[in-house]
Formats: C-alpha cells, sequence, structure tokens
C-alpha cells in the first residue's frame, strides 16, 4: 500500500516535471518532501496547484468525455479543510452558483478531504441535481426512473417532499467519516431550470417538460498521486443530446417519444414511418432552443463534436495520445454525421493517473463499512 502510493506520487510528480508545470529542482524537492512525509506518516497532502492540476488532467484522460477541449480552464475549489456535512453541502451550493453563474456556467470542481485522512466525504446522489423517481402501482413511473432507488434510501432517511412531481428536486445526502448521512435540500434559487419550448410547435410546452442547467457530477471519485478524493464534484455544462436523447428520451427513462410523435401526427403503430427519429430530432431541435432562449450555456452534438476533434489534434501536437471510448464518445443522434463517429480511439487499457474513478453506490459502501473507496476498489459501471 505504502508502496504503491510511494510509486503513484512519484508518478504524478514525473509527469507535472514533463508537462512543464514545474522544474527539476522543485522536482527533487518535492519528491524528498513526500518520501519524508510517507516514511513518517503513511501519508501526505498535495499542495493546491497539485490538486488544480490534478483535476484538470483527470478531465483530460475522461475516455468517455466529448467536452475536454477546454480542460485546462477547469476552476478547482480546495475545500479539504472542512468537517462536518453542513459545511460540505454549503460548499457544494457555493459550487452550484459559482458555475451556474446566472447561465454562462463555468467549469469547476470541489475537492473535500482525501479519503486517507478519514474524515472524507460522500456524497450519495450522483449529480447534486437529480429528479425524484416513484413507482406507482400501475408499475409506471413518476419523475426520473434512473432514480428509483436514491429516492427510496431518501425516504427511508425521512424525506417527506411536500409534492411529488415528473420533476422534483431530489435532496442531497452527505456523510462525513464514521458520521451519520445528513440529509440537505438545495436552495430553490440555487437551481436553475430550463422549461422545454418549441420554436414552432405551439403544443411542445404542454408536455410539461424541463432540465436544469448544470449537470454536476458528485459520485465520480479523484485519483490523484497515490491518494484518492471520494468526494470531488464537478461540472461542465450540457452537450444537448445528453438531456435531448437520452434523459427525456431512453424508453428507460422520461420515454417522450411516443407522446411527441403522437402530437406530430407521426404513425407509432409502424416503424418504418421513422416516428422514433422524427420525434427525436424535434425533441433536439426544442432542448437548444429552449436553452438559448433561457440563456443557459449548452454545445450541440455538430460544435461538441468539432471541438473534439480540435482537442485530438493538439494532443498529438504535444505528444500525447487522447484515450477515447468510441461508444460514448459519438453522439446518440446522428452519429455519422459526427466526425467521431468516423474514426477510432486509444483503448484506456492501464489508464494512468490522475483520473476519475467510479465507487460502489454509496449506501452500499455505508453497509461494508465506512470509506472502502480507496484505490482498487470495484469499478462499477455509471451513467
Ligand atoms: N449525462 C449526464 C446527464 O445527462 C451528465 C454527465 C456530464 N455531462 C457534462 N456535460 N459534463 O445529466
Amino acid at each position: 500500500m505504502q508502496a504503491a502510493r510511494w510509486i503513484e506520487a512519484a508518478e504524478f510528480q514525473g509527469l507535472l516535471l514533463r508537462e512543464g508545470l514545474i522544474d527539476q529542482v522543485a522536482h527533487g524537492r518535492r519528491l524528498r518532501q513526500i518520501n519524508t512525509e510517507l516514511a513518517a506518516t503513511g501519508r501526505y497532502e498535495h499542495t493546491a496547484s497539485e490538486l488544480e492540476q490534478a483535476g484538470r488532467i483527470g478531465w483530460r484522460a475522461t475516455p468517455r468525455c466529448i467536452g475536454r477541449l477546454p480542460w485546462q480552464t477547469l476552476q478547482v475549489l480546495d475545500r479539504r479543510h472542512l468537517q462536518t456535512p453542513e459545511e460540505v453541502f454549503q460548499a457544494c451550493v457555493e459550487h452550484l452558483r459559482w458555475a451556474t453563474n446566472g447561465g454562462r456556467i463555468r467549469p469547476v470542481m470541489t475537492v473535500f478531504a482525501a479519503a486517507e485522512t478519514g474524515r472524507a466525504a460522500r456524497i450519495w446522489n450522483p449529480q447534486l441535481i437529480r429528479y425524484a423517481g416513484w413507482r406507482r402501482p400501475d408499475g409506471t413511473v413518476l419523475g426520473d426512473p434512473a432514480q428509483l432507488e436514491l429516492t427510496d434510501r431518501l425516504h427511508e432517511l425521512g424525506w417527506r417532499p411536500a409534492q411529488r412531481t415528473a420533476f422534483t428536486v431530489l435532496p442531497v445526502v452527505i456523510q462525513v467519516g464514521h458520521h451519520r448521512s445528513q440529509l440537505f435540500e438545495l436552495p430553490a434559487d440555487a437551481v436553475l431550470e430550463v422549461p422545454i419550448t418549441h420554436p414552432e410547435f405551439s403544443w411542445f410546452a404542454e408536455l410539461g417538460l424541463r432540465w436544469h442547467a448544470l449537470p454536476m457530477v458528485c459520485n465520480l471519485g479523484l485519483r490523484a498521486g497515490g491518494l484518492f478524493y471520494p468526494a470531488a464534484p464537478f461540472n461542465g455544462w450540457y452537450m444537448s443530446t445528453e438531456i435531448a436523447a437520452r434523459n427525456l428520451a431512453d424508453v428507460d427513462r422520461y420515454d417522450q417519444l411516443p407522446a411527441i410523435a403522437r402530437r406530430m401526427g407521426l404513425n407509432t403503430r409502424s416503424s418504418i414511418s421513422l416516428w422514433r427519429d422524427r420525434a427525436l430530432v424535434e425533441l433536439n431541435v426544442a432542448v437548444l432552443h429552449s436553452f438559448k432562449a433561457a440563456g443557459v450555456r449548452m454545445v450541440d452534438h455538430h460544435s461538441a463534436s468539432a471541438q473534439f476533434m480540435t482537442h485530438l489534434d493538439r494532443e498529438r501536437d504535444q505528444g500525447r495520445s487522447t484515450p477515447g471510448d468510441w461508444s460514448w464518445l459519438v453522439p446518440p443522434v446522428s452519429g455519422s454525421t459526427s466526425p467521431v463517429f468516423h474514426r477510432y480511439y486509444a483503448a484506456d487499457a492501464d489508464p494512468g493517473t490522475p483520473r476519475f474513478q467510479a465507487q460502489p453506490e454509496a449506501w452500499r459502501a455505508v453497509a461494508a463499512g465506512p470509506h472502502p473507496a480507496t484505490p482498487g476498489c470495484p469499478v462499477h459501471r455509471v451513467a
């Protein structure tokens, strides 16, 4: 464990040196310092600037992300000193407000204490803003089916929402160290949402669809330099298809295509009418239109694809290969119209660090004892 930590720490310092972020002298000095600290205590702490580089390089190394071009602009907020669930929650709300920025979204990451400190936080929610899901007696779901299980857990923890709607924002559960998990409601004015309308179909608004402006992922841990940060929530801005081709369209999510197709007057009994495809395009048009009208930053899949091509070129010019997962990178609509579709990507067989890492769902981890989320924990697939 100790040796593995030293190896990863030295690798990280070597990376910073190779990328010109530190010079030879600083590199040598820092290695000696880390070595001494590890020998004495078994752990060490990143400097604020190491943490910032870890976040940025971790983003750059994420094989599933098409939006990596601006990786160097990520702002990293160092909140490792916070001790209580209340403080962690307040920092998350601050992150939310700062990153949302009235719609002019900025990429931000907040880092809480490392697992190695024994007082690390875990945020149960997969994202800070998510909509609840409840199964109705007839088997259908009100809200987001992807959140059925978390919604159940929240009820067990005592959550009693004022009302149940298709878009009820879930409270946030935070656990610190060995202490009990605590539940927090997000202040309504910190959660920017966009009602979905269509530029030509006036009936579209009647579907009552909406989505939140900020995708803020909080269940991936950041692994860097031999340390693991189980709570390191981060956000970018949305690519339209994430909402319009997946969240609102997938059959096991909001499943809106049949309703849209019917309103469009398409024949939903014949697959060759391509009613799904036509409804899907209009839903994408609607989401892009609505975010623009609301002044909320969003990228369409064509622009995102072009930006990703620029990213690949820039990385190649720097002598780096870009790990990529084709099945995640290719946009879920009109794949072949995107240059991302027409090539292969370096497999991420031996992903180095820094990188983001999936963790077991927090409520399962809790049952297994506090903080099993140390390096080497099993990787579960997350959406
Ligand atoms: N796909 C996720 C969602 O629909 C968000 C993942 C992160 N996306 C991003 N653009 N940074 O909520």
